[in-house]
């Protein structure tokens, strides 16, 4: 049995069996669906690209994954001095998870840490905005700002290390005067939020964000998982605003070697898999 994410299982309807996968198309035995999602904005490239499938043919007949404790090897090399390339300003050290939730409980961790390493134990606190989605394991979670989660974890008690405000100016500049002192980190997706319902918002909150973040000595972390590479329109939004950390994901691998967990909008998105044709 499995156990499908954010559907209840007593009325959940049969899920399309897919057999194939190109493009823009996925396939069942008999339907052509378009992957409006790209499998959660993974597949940017489209499914089965070649380019992608015979390097990671070609990779797999050296070795499929080597740990980076003690040991190096091209492909990791490659790739974070293709980041460093691309990716504006300081952003030059990358960090390898599996995920991007892991991608943002690794940010977190180190926002705290950089605070502790300075010898300052009292910055507990979290900002993060209303409507947030950073990923599903328990840190990402409570930055988030996901109605069934938060109900979830109401059974640890009402102390929260989170604030949750509004994308507007004068919410942030409160947040700022009241926590100031408190916060660790503000995290955002930014520009656009794309979980908690295709919210945009405008680049001058993040300029402000930034000012305040300097000011207070907070990092700003962007959570490009969901809006890096093209999908605002910029490479990443991290071309606008310079933040202290940024979280990619997804795209990064063109959705070929990770299983991706759909993202809490499944019903919303899934009004869009529209059936094409009968056969392929
Ligand atoms: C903005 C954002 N952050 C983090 C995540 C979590 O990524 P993953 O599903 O790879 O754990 C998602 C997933 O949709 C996301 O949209």
């Amino acid at each position: 049995m499995i156990w499908r994410p954010y559907q209840q299982m007593k009325n959940l309807a049969p899920p399309f069996r897919i057999v194939d996968a190109e493009g823009v198309f996925l396939y069942t035995e008999n339907r052509r669906l378009i992957d409006s999602t790209s499998s959660w904005w993974c597949a940017i490239h489209g499914h089965k690209h070649p380019v992608i499938t015979n390097a990671i043919v070609e990779q797999a007949k050296r070795f499929s994954h080597v740990a980076l404790a003690g040991l190096t090897h091209d492909p990791v090399e490659r790739l974070s001095a293709k980041l460093e390339e691309i990716l504006p300003g300081d952003l030059k050290y990358s960090f390898f998870s599996d995920s991007g939730s892991v991608a943002v409980e690794v940010a977190l961790k180190m926002a705290l840490q950089y605070h502790v390493n300075k010898g300052n134990f009292n910055r507990t606190r979290i900002l993060s905005l209303k409507h947030a989605y950073h990923g599903d394991t328990f840190k990402t979670m409570e930055a988030g700002d996901y109605e069934e989660y938060h109900f979830i974890l109401n059974a640890y008690g009402k102390k929260r290390y989170n604030v949750h405000i509004p994308t507007t100016i004068t919410d942030l500049e409160s947040a700022f005067e009241r926590y100031g002192e408190e916060l660790n980190c503000f995290i955002v997706e930014p520009l656009l939020q794309c979980a908690g319902g295709m919210r945009v918002y405008n680049v001058s909150f993040l300029k402000r964000a930034r000012e305040l973040c300097d000011k207070f000595d907070v990092l700003l972390i962007f959570d490009e998982v969901a809006t890096g590479f093209g999908r605002t329109g910029n490479r990443f939004v991290s071309d606008l605003v310079h933040p202290d950390v940024t979280c990619l994901g997804k795209a990064l691998t063109g959705g070929t070697l990770v299983t991706r967990r759909p993202s809490p909008t499944k019903k919303f998105f899934r009004l869009f898999t529209i059936p094409i044709r009968k056969k392929r």
